[in-house]
């Protein structure tokens, strides 16, 4: 599909947060791991298509899952466990998380598999871990899908991670539920904690100290969950808004979860007017947040812990750079070119066919903003998300708007993105 984008000259919009992807997804997965026959209702489920992916692999699991399009709610049946060939289409999280969750299921065989994005991920990063568990997976070319796994009985360990990722540390966690003794996973910055959140909501003990999170085999509980919004979806209407004279928005009910509020922090930092309000506590914190426009914004540096707390909002703050006066700088995210695609190529030829000033380094960017950009150019998504959300808002934010190619990639996470520009 290709879209066009006008410049928009005016924004002022009050937004409900699409729900959360990765939470969706874990709810779903988690929920699927009970007891045969145990029901949970999954109220704002996302349905974006890695929604629907991890739906579909579970039903091939054995459970049963009905949705309720008009309503968004998923009603999940753990069903048993049966051998399986899966395909997790572009979730890096399903795959991810579904290989822990296998891994000890013994005496079960399974494939997993993904398009084309997947198959270039790195999947060693996982297995290698849950080999160190005894577990029995082969992967492609020793690195990539499609993956082969013989579930085994696993040993628990105490395992360490190079580098923060929440998918691993995930798939550890999930392994650990089915492994005899106590696994630990200890990271070198906290990645979003989702997992272990709604681990613990669903009464699994989970024990966290510092960057440590430890579990022993356990029975999920699943109860009733309500979806909140996902400040990686949200960051687009709050950039947009930062870019637009005038503008305004207000993102109802998003997620605020400190190991994902990085954006929030820069926003501040560069002197954004932004605010949160109505803040609630459930599983997870949500509030909503009001961003206006304001033309005095600082260029701003994003380096070291904060990486992980803002990886998915990359993109789009590179979006927000090109409208601010001054060099700002993306360093310590090589992680960018492990995503759905190399987000340090793919946002370097977005924005600078678009007229920006940027330079690509070996772990992120330099972008050299003006407060505006020329717009009108073609941009290719390749097939990922965040490139083609974020090559929406720049568009927008141009004098001469933006055509993409293969825009429908935007359903992965936010079905109904497009509907803020009408
Ligand atoms: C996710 C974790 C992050 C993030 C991804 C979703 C998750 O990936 O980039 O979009 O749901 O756990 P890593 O674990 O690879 O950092």
């Amino acid at each position: 599909m290709i879209k066009k984008i006008s410049k928009l000259k005016s924004f002022s919009k009050t937004i409900i947060a699409p729900a959360d992807k990765s939470i969706t997804q874990r709810a779903i997965l988690f929920s699927s791991l009970a007891q045969l026959s145990t029901k949970t209702i999954i109220s704002n489920a996302l349905l974006g298509l890695d929604c629907l992916s991890t739906i579909e692999c579970v039903r091939q699991l054995g459970a049963n899952v009905a949705i309720d399009n008009a309503k968004n709610i998923v009603e999940v049946t753990a069903g048993s466990i049966k051998n399986a060939t899966l395909n997790v289409g572009n979730s890096g999280t399903a795959m991810r998380l579904i290989m822990g969750a296998l891994a000890g299921q013994k005496g079960y065989s399974f494939t997993i598999d993904g398009d084309s994005s997947i198959r270039k991920r790195p999947m060693a990063r996982v297995s290698e871990l849950l080999e160190k568990m005894g577990a029995k997976v082969i992967l492609s070319n020793d690195k990539y899908a499609p993956i082969s796994i013989q579930g085994t009985n696993l040993i628990g360990q105490n395992l360490t991670m190079p580098i923060a990722s929440a998918q691993v540390k995930s798939a550890v966690l999930l392994a650990g539920l089915f492994a005899k003794g106590t696994t630990s996973i200890t990271e070198p910055t906290k990645s979003r904690d989702h997992t272990e959140r709604l681990l613990q909501y669903f009464d699994v003990p989970v024990e966290i100290s510092g960057n440590t999170a430890k579990i022993t085999q356990a029975i999920i509980k699943p109860k009733n969950t309500h979806i909140v919004g996902d400040i990686s979806s949200a960051a687009f209407s709050l950039v947009l808004a930062a870019c637009i004279k005038n503008a305004k928005v207000l993102v109802k009910n998003v997620g605020l979860n400190p190991t994902r509020c990085g954006i929030l922090d820069v926003l501040n930092q560069i002197g954004a007017s932004v605010s949160v309000q109505n803040v609630r506590h459930d599983y997870e914190s949500f509030g909503d947040i009001k961003l206006e426009y304001n033309s005095n914004l600082l260029p701003f540096c994003i380096q070291g812990d904060i990486v992980v707390r803002l990886i998915d909002e990359i993109p789009i703050l590179a979006t927000l750079a090109c409208f601010i006066k001054g060099t700002s700088i993306i360093k310590d995210a090589s992680e960018l070119k492990v995503k759905e695609s190399n987000r340090i190529d793919t946002v370097f030829d977005m924005l600078s066919a678009m007229g920006a000033d940027i330079e690509k380094t070996t772990d992120g960017m330099v972008i050299h903003g003006t407060g505006k950009l020329a717009g009108g150019a073609k941009i290719n998504t390749n097939g990922d998300h965040r490139i083609a959300m974020a090559a929406a808002v720049t568009g927008a934010a141009s004098d001469s708007g933006v055509e993409i190619v293969g825009a429908e990639c935007a359903n992965v996470s936010y079905p109904k993105f497009y509907d803020m520009f009408n």
